[in-house]
């Protein structure tokens, strides 16, 4: 149904299903990428000529577009970076660092994780993460009860997870922080794909985007911060375009945010095409989303349960468009052979989730991950593909 808005399916007879990494992109956002260099290439925020002009202006467009989206208070707490990933590292280093505890989940990815080793914090050391149930979710208690022991945290959470597709209580987490004097960070790197986020509703003090997996280009991302948060973030890098003033006797002073954060000619293209996907999404409406990605997971979920030996690890109560499993006897990673070899695109590993596969004593899952583009078709090719991998691993 949504399949012709996307040139990737004209092109390919890959069955995707691999939309956790990377989704597809509209021809609005193909489009809009090639207009800007084939008609008006130049820098922003700099120059005074009419392209240059013309480049500002979309890409300070883009800005309004994702503040109305995402409903922050003010276009100045959008702040783009490359993604999610740089915008954890930002607010680690700039801001967080000075936290004597941060508080993370046992799901995290590595781009949540790895930054808090940076800082020298290990379990019990400086970080703390927060239990799973026996179904993956967010244990909440045991959430109030680090909180309770570590007031003024630094608290840093998926919204959705990307290994197993769990959708943690967003609101709930930041209420929970608040009550105990905590910062809240979450990570929207699978989930502004698929629910209406309203920072203000939610009451986050950060969020962070990756536009790679929102239906935008790659190498694009944001961070929302609270406007309270403006003087207490140091930007992240210096260099040009971030500049009040700079004297060799009196030192560097910063414009005021979001210009104090975007040091150097930022992505311009990416930033400016990744309007054309936020207005795609709008125009396709997050409840037909939803609803289409719901009915495909259910879908999905019940024939994956007519295989012989596969182990899952949570239900689908509580997810949204991703199933992870393995089979009894067989390596994920010989599976993912076949299936490539039969035109199905998944993956399957630790999903850059490390700690969650260890506690799980597993070296990785197959991952499906679907968007609402994919089709019942998609499905069926799958388990038919997974039928025909299964009956030659265990020959
Ligand atoms: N974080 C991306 C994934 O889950 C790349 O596959």
């Amino acid at each position: 149904m949504y399949k012709k808005d996307f040139p990737f399916f004209s092109n390919s007879k890959t069955v995707y299903l691999d939309n956790g990494a990377t989704t597809q992109k509209p021809q609005s956002v193909i489009d809009s990428t090639l207009k800007y260099y084939n008609e008006y290439c130049s820098n922003t925020h700099r120059s005074g000529f009419g392209d240059a002009a013309r480049a500002t202006t979309e890409f300070e467009k883009t800005r309004e577009v994702l503040q109305k989206f995402i409903n922050a208070n003010k276009k100045e707490e959008i702040i783009f970076t490359s993604g999610v990933t740089q915008s954890i590292n930002f607010i680690a280093s700039s801001f967080a660092k000075k936290f004597k505890t941060v508080i993370i989940s046992s799901l995290e990815h590595h781009a949540n994780i790895v930054p808090w080793h940076m800082q020298n914090r290990t379990l019990g050391n400086g970080l703390e993460v927060v239990n799973c149930d026996s179904n993956l979710d967010f244990d909440y208690n045991h959430f109030e009860n680090l909180l309770k022991s570590n007031p003024n945290s630094f608290v840093s959470v998926a919204h959705v997870t990307n290994a197993f597709g769990v959708v943690y209580d967003i609101k709930r987490i930041v209420s929970l922080a608040h009550k105990y004097q905590s910062v809240v960070l979450i990570d929207g790197a699978q989930s502004l794909s698929s629910f209406k986020i309203d920072v203000q509703d939610i009451d986050c003090d950060f969020f962070a985007i990756s536009a790679h997996k929102t239906f935008g280009p790659t190498g694009v991302g944001a961070i929302y911060i609270k406007e309270k948060f403006f003087d207490e973030v140091e930007p992240y890098i210096t260099g040009g375009a971030v500049i009040h003033t700079v004297d060799f006797e009196k030192g560097t002073s910063f414009l005021p945010s979001p210009y104090k954060f975007e040091a150097g000619t930022q992505n311009i293209t990416g930033v400016i095409a990744f309007k054309e996907a936020l207005t795609y999404i709008e125009n396709i409406g997050y409840e037909n989303i939803n609803k289409r990605k719901d009915e495909l997971l259910v879908y999905l979920d019940n024939e994956l349960k007519k295989l012989p030996d596969i182990i899952f690890y949570n239900d689908i109560k509580n997810c949204s468009g991703s199933r992870s499993f393995n089979f009894k006897g067989i390596m994920h990673d010989d599976i993912s052979i076949l299936l490539d070899k039969m035109g199905i695109a998944l993956r399957v590993g630790h999903h850059c989730a490390m700690p969650i596969m260890n506690k799980l004593n597993i070296k990785g899952t197959i991952r499906v991950s679907l968007a609402f583009y994919n089709d019942f078709e998609d499905i069926d090719k799958l388990i038919v593909a997974l039928k025909r991998a299964l009956s030659m691993l265990k020959d």
